[in-house]
């Protein structure tokens, strides 16, 4: 038998020792709290059998304080590239047995070379994270390393699909690179995440605060928007990022994959006809409505427990990709305030870098009045939201199934803003203000004078009601395309879709626009 060549056996041993992370302790620990290691959620994550690591022998630089004292092969970052569905991804997963995953210079150095391979490959990026932010003993050589990943996270935007899972503490750097992304999913009880600790708030401010409180997932999830799903799970989580890429092409120059249905593509549901209420004062469910019309169980809702009065989505209609925006009448009457508004603006933009288009059910009477709203700068934040519907060129389609008052009208995908085709219910009410609103400043004095005014203002509300509390009369001046019965909506959107598909709509050359943030 020949004796293996001793080069090899070298080869192997250290690859066996780049297997170890941290160490068995280390992993131990890992295990103990819940968590998965490092190479088993990219394991996880993968199609079996697809993933491929480069890069798995650097080792940090650093040599101040304790960093002479260890070195672990990969650096704290496993990476590489495998497939989702049969599509190649590139990705880094850091491995919190390696100095709490932290990044130093050289696990920047790594991250951003998967970072510029997806990129120059046209496919797109996941960062698997758990990591305590910048390397404290590699001081600003670790700090300039998160710039670099800052720099291509924004450059990258809107290039390839970027998704960020947070499976652990994460602190600065390791926070803020996610927020740049198209996607955040955090894991219940397992994943934080803070530019600051509670240690350091506590002694900055003295508040006193847990790290659960502070930035665990359900903070994010509904009460700071800065992360957009929240899953019970790891292996949840993974799932989910695999799933949200099922609807997104592999770049902003491919369209989005066709997953072909079984839903019949003709499907009229009669509940449809009977889902608004005759009384326009009573609220019912646009989720319900939402899924009547797209193919059945396909709507992936992105923020569902932020900003609730609005609704954000993707889903498939005829087997193609849409982006759904919408307000949920059920929820503050789906009036837009300054969350919702910020919720629908960032959401039209990924659909438009993406090449998804845009399908928005609109139900609002308006935008939130209040002195915290206008404090708050609700102008600047509804400004956001005209400049990224003015600004998507991807096909842009507009059901208006009650409610399109002022503001609200004209922000939901109206018709000059450029959307393509605009549908209304007969239940639709569009109109500068509601009939009672428009009654009592048009006819101020004569509402005043008469004898009974209260019966006088509910005669002139019920005339401006006729006259423009209906869709006929924006039908009549071309401002909605059609009314349609709401049964209808299934095979309209299919037709109307499939007639733009090869929308063509340049926008005049430019360096970047200047959106109102
Ligand atoms: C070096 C670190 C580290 C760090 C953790 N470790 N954070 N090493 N630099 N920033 C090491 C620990 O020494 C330990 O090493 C291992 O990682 C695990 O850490 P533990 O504290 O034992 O784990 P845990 O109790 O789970 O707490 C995790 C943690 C905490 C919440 C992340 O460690 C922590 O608060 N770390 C500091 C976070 C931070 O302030 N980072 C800097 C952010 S500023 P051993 O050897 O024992 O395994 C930043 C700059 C860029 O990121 C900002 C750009 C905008």
């Amino acid at each position: 038998m020949t004796q293996e060549d001793p080069r090899i056996l070298e080869l192997r041993k250290m690859r066996a020792k780049a297997l170890e992370g941290g160490g068995e302790e280390r992993i131990a620990k890992q295990k103990a709290k819940g968590k998965m290691t490092a190479r088993e959620r990219v394991i996880a994550l993968l199609d079996p059998g697809t993933f491929n690591e480069i890069e798995p022998f650097i080792t940090h630089q650093g040599d101040e304080m304790d960093l002479l004292k260890e070195k672990f092969y990969g650096d704290g970052v496993i990476t590489g590239y495998g497939q989702i569905n049969g599509r190649t991804v590139y990705l880094y997963s850091q491995d919190f047995t390696i100095y709490g995953g932290t990044l130093s210079e050289m696990q920047s150095h790594k991250i951003c070379r998967v970072m510029d391979l997806a990129v120059r490959n046209g496919v797109p990026f996941i960062s698997l994270i758990d990591s305590g932010g910048a390397r404290i003993q590699e001081g600003v050589r670790s700090m300039g390393g998160y710039a670099e990943i800052f720099r291509r996270n924004a450059q990258y935007s809107g290039v390839v699909p970027q998704v960020s899972v947070m499976l652990g503490p994460c602190a600065g750097g390791a926070a803020y690179s996610p927020a740049l992304t198209d996607l955040v999913i955090m894991v219940e009880k397992q994943s934080f995440m803070f530019l600051t600790g509670p240690e350091v708030i506590k002694a900055v401010t003295g508040e006193v605060i847990d790290a659960e409180s502070l930035g665990g997932s359900g903070v994010h999830t509904s009460v700071s928007g800065v992360a957009h799903l929240s899953v019970h799970s790891e292996k949840a989580a993974l799932e989910m990022a695999r799933h949200f890429l099922s609807y997104l092409p592999s770049n902003n120059v491919e369209n989005p994959p066709f997953t072909p249905t079984t839903d019949e593509l003709a499907r009229m549901d009669e509940e449809l006809n009977h889902m608004i209420p005759l009384e326009a004062t009573e609220p019912y469910v646009m989720h319900q409505v939402i899924e009547k019309i797209i193919d059945q169980g396909s709507f992936l809702e992105i923020q569902p427990d932020w900003a609730r009065n609005a609704i954000v989505g993707l889903a498939r209609i005829g087997g193609h990709s849409v982006g759904i925006v919408g307000q949920e009448p059920a929820i503050m009457a789906g009036v837009i305030d300054i969350d919702a508004a910020d919720k629908m603006t960032r959401f039209v933009r990924m659909c438009d870098c993406f090449n998804i288009p845009l399908v928005t059910f609109v139900d609002s009477p308006g935008f939130l009045p209040g002195i915290a709203q206008e404090h708050g700068g609700i102008i600047r934040h509804g400004a956001k939201l005209l400049y990224a519907y003015s600004e998507a060129t991807v096909p842009k389609i507009c059901i208006i199934t009650r409610k399109a008052y002022g503001g609200a009208y004209v922000v939901m995908s109206s018709k000059y803003l450029g959307t393509d085709v605009t549908y209304a219910w007969p239940s639709a009410e569009i109109a500068v203000l509601g009939a009672e609103g428009a009654a009592n400043i048009l006819f101020k004095k004569q509402i005043e004078t008469a004898n009974d005014p209260a019966a006088e203002r509910k005669k002139l509300a019920n005339e401006y009601r006729e006259k423009f509390n209906n869709p006929y009369y924006a039908a009549s001046t071309g401002y909605v395309d059609d009314i349609i019965e709401p049964r209808e909506s299934r095979p309209k959107l299919i037709a109307t879709l499939s007639a733009l598909r090869d929308k063509y709509a340049p926008a005049p050359p430019r360096k970047h626009g200047n959106i109102p943030v």
